[in-house]
């Protein structure tokens, strides 16, 4: 076991607490800076409704982990995420070979990038909602399964949007409004 210099005795399980919910506020604030370049990507309407969305949400998220830093007593330091930094950076090369996709095209590109970036926030925040259950932190476990529960929301919603927009697919006739289309098809 890892022991510090002074007598003062930290639980391993609070250090990777801690630890995990620096990188998770790391990951928050570059979801801060992302998401209004993923809505203005976004070409279907409730997509850019669900990027706004989740937009003004991830600041509460930020908000959230901040409220539990305060709880456990420790510095709210963002450690860098480099999980996150490799999927925002995925994002702006979605974002950049959706222009030359078709409008459905580009956007479900969008959602396959969003919902990894939600999935690895679902991870992220089981464990450290996890840890904080064994340590008996209660008021931290309930922030942390809102923030949770809104994170799986995203994703299912994200799940939904992505059905219409698959059935555009050439072939596929009267699904949905061709309206949506604004290049020429050409298969
Ligand atoms: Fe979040």
């Amino acid at each position: 076991m890892k022991q510090s210099l002074e007598s003062k005795t930290i639980s391993p399980l609070k250090e990777l607490l801690v630890e995990e919910l620096r990188d998770l506020l790391h990951a928050e604030g570059q979801l801060v800076k992302a998401l209004p370049k993923m809505a203005k990507a976004a070409h279907h309407p409730k997509l850019k409704d669900a990027f706004t969305n989740h937009l003004s949400q991830t600041e509460s998220h930020v908000e959230r982990l901040k409220k539990v830093f305060e709880l456990l007593g420790e510095k709210a330091q963002p450690k860098p995420c480099k999980a996150m930094m490799g999927l925002v950076e995925e994002g702006k090369e979605t974002i950049e070979e959706g222009a030359e996709k078709e409008n459905f095209t580009a956007d479900l590109s969008l959602i396959v990038a969003a919902q990894k970036v939600e999935h690895y926030e679902i991870s992220g925040y089981t464990s450290v909602r996890n840890l904080a259950h064994q340590l008996g932190e209660a008021a931290v476990v309930t922030l942390l399964e809102q923030t949770l529960n809104e994170e799986r929301t995203a994703d299912t919603m994200l799940g939904q949007l992505s059905m219409p927009l698959m059935q555009n697919e050439p072939g596929e006739a009267g699904k949905e409004s061709r309206s949506f289309r604004t290049k020429a098809q050409t298969a």
